[in-house]
This record gives C-alpha cells, sequence and structure tokens, in this order.
C-alpha cells in the first residue's frame, strides 16, 4: 500500500514544516517537498499533518458490556478521533485476568484490524483486590496490568504484584482512588494512593504509571517522585484539564478546581506530565442515570486539548503531539508517534482552522455520553490512516 500526503503541514514533537511524506508497505519512506510518485495522492494543503494519536486508556466493554461499547465500535470511534493504537482497561465480564480472555480480545481486534489494540491484566483476579497468582501465566502480548476503575486496596497485595510486574518487565498502572476514603473526599482518596503506589514503585523498582492525575497534590508527590528517580509516569485527561467544577458531570476522578486545573496545565509546560490519554469510558443513557461514571473522550480528544492547550496559548502544537503521540507511543514500545523515516505510517490530518460544535449525533462510538455535547472548539481529525490506509476520512474532506 501506498499513498503519498502532499503540501502539508506537517508537524511532530520536534518538526514543524510545510511538506510532502510517502508512504510504502505500511512505513513512512521519504519526508520531502515536491515529491512525485505513482500511487494515491491527498492533497494536504491548508491542513496539518501529525503522527496519529495513542491513547494509553480506554475502555471498548467487551467481553461482556458490549450494549456500551464493543470491539469494532470503539475501534471506529478511535479512528474517527485520530488513534491508530489503543490500550484497553481490564474491566469487563469477564474481567481480563487469563490469557484465554485476553486472546479473545486480541483475536477479534485483528480481525476488525482498524487500530492496534493491546489488552491490559487485570493487577487481582477478576478486580477482586486479592489474588495474583494469574500474573505469572500473562505471556509476552500483555506490557501492562492494572485494575482501573478500582484501586488496589491492600498495599501489600500492591507491593507483591509490583515484584512480579518487574521480574516479567511489566508496567503497572494505577487508579489511584482509596476506597475507604472516596465516599468522604475524593482528593483525599486520590493523593493518599498516589503518594502510595510512587512509595511502592520507589521500593520495588517496578515501573509505574499513574492514571487520570487530577489534584494538585497528586501531580506534586509525581513530580518528586520523577526529581527522585523513581520509575514513575502519568497521564491527564482532556476533561480534567478543559472543564472545572463548576461543570456538573460525573467521571472519576471528579472534575477538579480552578487551581487544580492551572496545576496540571503548569507541569505538562514543565514536562512532568507524560501523555494525555482518554479515559473513553462509554455508558449507555441509563447506565448513565443510574449513576455510572465516566466520559465517551476517543472523538472530542483533539479538538478538547487543541482548543482549551494550544487556542488559549499554553503550549505549541509540538507539544501537543508529544503528549498524544510521542510520548504515549514509547510507554507503549511502539514505533509510531513521529514523522521519521522508518516510522510506522500512521498519521493524520488536521483541520485547526475551522470552528464547529461537537455533535454527539456524529459519534461513531455506541457512547454519547460526554459534558463536551454541544461546545464549539477548533480542532478536527478530517482524515486518519493506518499503516499508509486511510481508515477515516471525515464527510467535508474534498
Ligand atoms: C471508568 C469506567 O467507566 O470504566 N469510569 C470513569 O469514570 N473513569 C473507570 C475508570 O477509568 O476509572
Ligand atoms: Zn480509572
Amino acid at each position: 500500500m501506498e499513498i503519498l500526503i502532499k503540501n502539508a503541514r506537517v508537524v511532530d514533537s520536534s518538526q514543524d514544516f510545510i511538506g510532502d511524506v510517502y508512504i510504502n508497505s505500511g512505513i513512512i519512506y521519504e519526508i520531502g517537498k515536491k515529491l512525485e510518485k505513482d500511487c494515491e495522492v491527498i492533497d494536504g494543503e491548508g491542513y496539518i499533518l501529525a503522527p496519529s494519536f495513542i491513547d494509553l486508556h480506554s475502555h471498548f466493554r467487551e467481553p461482556g458490556y458490549t450494549y456500551k461499547e464493543d470491539i469494532l465500535s470503539g475501534s471506529k470511534a478511535a479512528s474517527r478521533g485520530g488513534y491508530t493504537a489503543v490500550n484497553l482497561m481490564a474491566n469487563t465480564k469477564p474481567v481480563c485476568s487469563r490469557m484465554e480472555t485476553i486472546n479473545k480480545v486480541l483475536k477479534k481486534a485483528r480481525e476488525i484490524n482498524l487500530v492496534d489494540i493491546h489488552q491490559c491484566a487485570s493487577i487481582t483476579e477478576n478486580l477482586w483486590g486479592e489474588s495474583i497468582d494469574h500474573l505469572y501465566e500473562l505471556t509476552n502480548e500483555v506490557k501492562f496490568i492494572s485494575d482501573d476503575g478500582k484501586g488496589v486496596a491492600s498495599s501489600r497485595v500492591m507491593l507483591d504484584a509490583m515484584v512480579v510486574a518487574r521480574e516479567k518487565n511489566l508496567t503497572i498502572i494505577s487508579h489511584a482512588e482509596n476506597e475507604q476514603l472516596v465516599d468522604l473526599d475524593t482528593r483525599l482518596a486520590e493523593n493518599m494512593m498516589t503518594w502510595r503506589d510512587i512509595a511502592l514503585s520507589k521500593f520495588t523498582g517496578c515501573k509505574l504509571h499513574l492514571a487520570h492525575v487530577s489534584t494538585k497534590e497528586a501531580m506534586q508527590d509525581i513530580i518528586e517522585g520523577k526529581k527522585q528517580g523513581v520509575r514513575v509516569t502519568c497521564e491527564v485527561t482532556p476533561h480534567h484539564l478543559a472543564l472545572t467544577e463548576e461543570t456538573v458531570y460525573r467521571v472519576n476522578p471528579p472534575i477538579r478546581s480552578p487551581e487544580d486545573v492551572a496545576f496540571l496545565i503548569e507541569a505538562i509546560k514543565d514536562g512532568f506530565v507524560d501523555t494525555i490519554s482518554t479515559d473513553h469510558a462509554p455508558h449507555s443513557i441509563e447506565d448513565k442515570i443510574n449513576g455510572a461514571p465516566g466520559i465517551s473522550g476517543l472523538e472530542t480528544a483533539f479538538p478538547v486539548c487543541f482548543t482549551k492547550l494550544v487556542g488559549e496559548g499554553h503550549i505549541t502544537l509540538n507539544k501537543l503531539s508529544e503528549l498524544m503521540s510521542k510520548n504515549p507511543a514509547k510507554i507503549m514500545g511502539l514505533n509510531k508517534g513521529e514523522i521519521k523515516i522508518g516510522y510506522e505510517g500512521d498519521l493524520v490530518i488536521l483541520d485547526t482552522k475551522t470552528k464547529y460544535n461537537i455533535d454527539t449525533s456524529e459519534f461513531l462510538s455506541k457512547g454519547g455520553n460526554t459534558p463536551f455535547e454541544g461546545k464549539t472548539v477548533t480542532g478536527k481529525v478530517i482524515c486518519t490512516i493506518k499503516a499508509g490506509n486511510v481508515v477515516y476520512k471525515d464527510k467535508i474532506f474534498r
């Protein structure tokens, strides 16, 4: 498969120039100006050509909750959002604890073949917080373990899991929420468990990734951990950057105060935030009415982040590309996320000029649960290319 994108503004974490990119056999083969090839050509004039996005934190709900999302609808939503690789959480039914369940997900993902799917295994069997025996049976396909949706309550269980994770070169993704405190104070619950998991990572030497960091204090502890050389990385979500608590919307962790948001943005600018991850958490209308926490985030991540972070002048598009493409690819060990010869030909074409309103009726996700419905944004994914194949094209794209 060959494709040539011409005359676009080529932007990744370290470049910004007008030019052409040629993909051959799924790989970025040539980068330059005035390239001529006898293959499919896309005129990128007036648009940005960037590496596709990589999401370290998505819920596709299969098996078990496919009325909320399934691997096909989740993959389509990812493509529409400009993503070509996602890391799926394990809170399915059955829970992704054993290779039997994980392999079924991976097989289906390969058949659909719209995005590269990595499936996390749970840290504790069935998210029950107790046994970690299944970890010994995990094969090399698994790179991350997480009880996301729940915190691992027992410090000893988490420590033991970290020892195994270190041996098997797995990264722990921590959903930092102390369930004994959460009904009293959600920030205390997040802060205590963030501190604990960093302390355990320091003790065990295990790679730790903090999911959806939302408070100033949690971020301060991560910064301190990083300064001390602890093997810790972290993500923030678009909604924790773009919203403050006056927006009432149920999500875990909750939307925080303007002071928290300002601190998270400063931490991004200072280089302490590794990635922006969506925490794509689709739910049915009924489940949402009944209080299910979460936001369907894949299809709004880029416009929300572009409008808030780049549009308001906090960071450059290069920096946003680092957070949404380069760094998550690095953490997942993928040969993607930058526009360099030899990298996988996974790219997005973006319109960063036209203002439009977010419209959930256009979502390809089954979940329309978002506080961004109707919001005016700039930054639209108009084409997603995976390994040189166009996997998504917006209707306005010529
Ligand atoms: C997530 C879900 O619905 O699975 N919900 C949420 O509010 N974030 C779980 C999670 O990531 O915590
Ligand atoms: Zn979580």
